[in-house]
């Protein structure tokens, strides 16, 4: 799919702005603050609901204005789609698809997928498990949508479940009436049937991911690799593969954990405490990889990315948010050369010459909010 259209009200520097667009590469090269990464970011929440910078909306919103508005046409196929988004921070967000009536804003995922490339990528390899297990539910949303609400299901789930957990330490604490915890096990039932749902998708997703994350790192860094993905369930005994299996050893678990959980007033077992691990060669790649072997690991999570959901039948935009300026010559002509066959590349720069020359395409000048083509 490409987008053929990109329009924005209110997001983030824009007051307006309208950027028609093409298949193959388009590049926004411009000094640094001048608004590239906020249009790239404007087809990114279109892809997952969600910025790659922020992880709250208020900041989208262009300062002084109340909402703002993301709209894109995209061309998939013969197939012409029209999706828009109004983010609404501190309100629900509103959503509408080919001008009709609306609809939630989870159900216009799928129709714009993205494979983002940025500097903030370094802390998939480098920070916290929140952050790989973002990477893992993301690319799970983009093979299959209704993950999205079996993604929010488990989180409200989890929230409510935390809070009944809370209240029972409080109450032993404070050497009140022990609570009646029979609600627990109907929380328990929920918890693990989304959770399970979940994890089965993170699971297929790893072993999907593996081989083409190995082959990425091999392209970009020869004989550097391998590199292996190990997914640690932050309970050792779920182990399996079917949903069926997984929902099962996830009761389990919660009955071992009960105690503890009770004491410390927290769920403490299920995919929102799981871990992904990075694996290079023998070691992990986080706290024993160099700087250099970090991006390339970044950057080949990525690939890999783009590769799976290509081979799956949807193929994504890619985005490029200043990666080549981080990147040395030899890396720099090889990521360059990966994607530049791609249906729709979008690429940010701040001076033409960090834009390989394979990436020869459409350029827009992108200066004080205007974005003219050159
Ligand atoms: N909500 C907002 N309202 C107004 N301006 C914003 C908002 N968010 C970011 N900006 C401005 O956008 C600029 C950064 O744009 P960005 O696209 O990140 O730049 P770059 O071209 O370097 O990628 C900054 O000058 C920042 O002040
Ligand atoms: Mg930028």
């Amino acid at each position: 799919m490409h987008v053929t259209h990109l329009s924005l009200a209110d997001f983030r520097s824009y007051a307006r702005a309208e950027v028609p667009l093409e298949q193959g590469v388009t590049a926004f090269v411009g000094p640094n603050g001048q608004g590239k990464t906020n249009l790239v970011e404007a087809v990114g929440y279109l892809a997952t609901l969600g910025s790659h910078r922020v992880s709250s909306d208020a900041p989208l919103v262009r300062m002084g204005a109340e909402r703002a508005v993301v709209r894109a046409s995209v061309q998939q196929g013969e197939r012409r789609q029209l999706v828009e988004l109004e983010l609404n921070p501190g309100k629900a967000n509103r959503a509408r698809i080919n001008r009709s009536s609306q609809v939630r804003p989870r159900d216009v995922l799928g129709i714009v997928r993205t494979v983002l490339f940025a500097p903030e990528d370094l802390a998939l390899v480098k920070g916290d498990p929140g952050e790989r297990r973002r990477f893992l539910d993301e690319l799970v949303t983009a093979r299959s949508p209704r993950m999205a609400g079996v993604r929010s299901d488990y989180d409200r789930v989890l929230k409510q479940r935390n809070t009944l957990l809370k209240s029972a330490a409080l109450a032993r604490r404070h050497g009140g009436r022990s609570m009646d915890l029979s609600t627990l096990d109907v929380w328990d039932q929920h918890l693990a049937r989304a959770g399970a749902e979940l994890l089965a998708r993170r699971l297929d997703l790893i072993t999907a991911l593996q081989p083409l994350a190995d082959k990425a790192y091999e392209q970009l860094a020869p004989g550097g690799g391998p590199v292996a993905l190990e997914y640690r369930p932050s309970s050792p005994g779920v182990v399996g593969h079917s949903r069926e299996e997984l929902y099962e050893q996830l009761i389990t678990a919660l009955g071992e954990a009960r105690r503890q959980e009770i004491e410390r007033g927290v769920t403490l077992v299920g995919p929102h405490r799981d871990e992904l691990l990075l694996k290079l060669g023998r070691l992990p790649a986080k706290g024993y990889a160099s700087h250099g072997e970090s991006w390339s690991y970044a950057l080949a999570l990525r690939l890999a990315s783009y590769d799976l959901l290509r081979a799956e039948g949807n193929e994504p935009v890619l985005v490029l948010d200043d990666v080549f300026a981080e990147l040395d010559a030899r890396r720099r002509e090889r990521l360059a050369e990966l994607v530049a066959p791609g249906e729709q590349v979008l690429v940010t720069a701040a001076v033409d010459d960090d834009v390989p020359g394979v990436l020869a395409g459409v350029r827009y000048a992108v200066s004080d909010g205007a974005v003219e083509r050159v």
